[in-house]
């Protein structure tokens, strides 16, 4: 059975995609790696192991990463970070804490630690900054042909970024990072803004959750309403709030639900459009493509299985 390791900066789509990964059987969630974004480090770790808990599955194990960017010594949340995901990550619900403490080993050795034990049978999806995967690249190098593959959300090729009019959250804070995954050759399928704002959840959907009377369906129809009266605020063009991170899940567990075109991809790392996702044009007419883009989504098939999966977990 696939193997899934999460690394979330754990905010309320990143919550949403630790749901969908626990309602799927065909994966088993083996990790989750912390790392920072929408929250610091240590607030995400803490509603990973939450989150988990109050879904039923205290065995998934929960990873300290990095606590900031490969380029700087610090990280601040910033302000829009808060807006749209609440102070606490987590739209400002309140939870009860875990009893359970983050695993002792470093995320960063558990992940070369997973690509050595299950291989081709290992998907890796990132959701937030691409530190962790960037650092264990670094250290160990070969599990770029070990690991079966790598789902990451994050960057914008066909429409502006989120943050400014070429940058997209996740990359934006460590472009760097993002870069040398990017350059490194391992298989990874970037999920950009070009699909997950095309899958949009409304207070419809949210409200199916809280009527199921349980206190799982009640945390996450209030957690996600939070994050859609953000989107009514920044987005109001939309009609829903993105659907970023789970739909990375989505296409970790089943591949077929985008199209994707194959390309070697790089960060922009200087100059005025730092942070911008674009094609790398000195390996334009190499054959060897090492990436894929997704450009397309099935967006009725992605919420059928999105709701479908989270609400037969949320009952019990
Ligand atoms: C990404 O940025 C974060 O705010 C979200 O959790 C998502 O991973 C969207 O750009
Ligand atoms: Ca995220």
């Amino acid at each position: 059975m696939t193997k899934l390791i999460l690394d979330l900066d754990t905010g309320v789509d990143d919550a949403l995609a630790i749901a969908y990964a626990l309602g799927s059987p065909e994966v088993e969630l083996i990790g989750i790696t912390g790392t920072y974004g929408n929250v610091l480090l240590d607030q995400g770790v803490r509603n990973a192991l939450a989150i988990t808990d109050l879904l039923g599955h205290p065995e998934v194990g929960v990873y300290k990463g990095l606590p900031h960017s490969s380029t700087t010594d610090s990280f601040e949340v910033l302000e829009i970070s808060k807006f749209i995901h609440g102070a606490n990550g987590i739209g400002d619900v309140s939870i009860p804490d875990s009893n359970r403490e983050p695993q002792s080993e470093p995320a960063v050795d558990f992940i070369i630690d997973a690509a050595k034990t299950y291989g081709k049978e290992l998907v890796y999806v990132p959701t937030g900054p691409m530190t962790n995967i960037a650092a264990a690249l670094r250290k160990a190098p070969e599990i770029k042909d070990e690991i079966g593959r790598i789902v990451l959300m994050g960057g914008a090729l066909t429409v502006c970024g989120n943050v400014n009019a070429w940058e997209e959250a996740n990359i934006s804070q460590d472009p760097d990072a993002a870069d040398y995954l990017f350059r490194s050759g391992a298989p990874a399928t970037m999920i950009g803004l070009d699909v997950t704002l095309q899958t949009l959840l409304t207070y419809r959907e949210t409200r199916q959750w809280r009527d199921l009377g349980t206190k799982a369906g009640a945390f996450l129809a209030d957690m996600t309403d939070f994050y859609i009266k953000a989107y009514e605020t920044t987005s109001p063009h939309l009609g829903g709030c993105g659907l970023h991170d789970p739909l990375a899940v989505g296409v970790a567990v089943d591949p077929t639900l985008v199209d994707t075109l194959p390309m070697n991809l790089k960060v922009d790392v200087d100059g005025p459009t730092r942070g911008r996702t674009i094609g790398d044009n000195t390996r334009l007419n190499d054959p060897v493509k090492t990436m894929k883009a997704a450009v397309g989504v099935d967006v009725p098939r992605f919420l059928h299985e999105f709701m479908t999966r989270i609400t037969a977990l949320a009952k019990h």
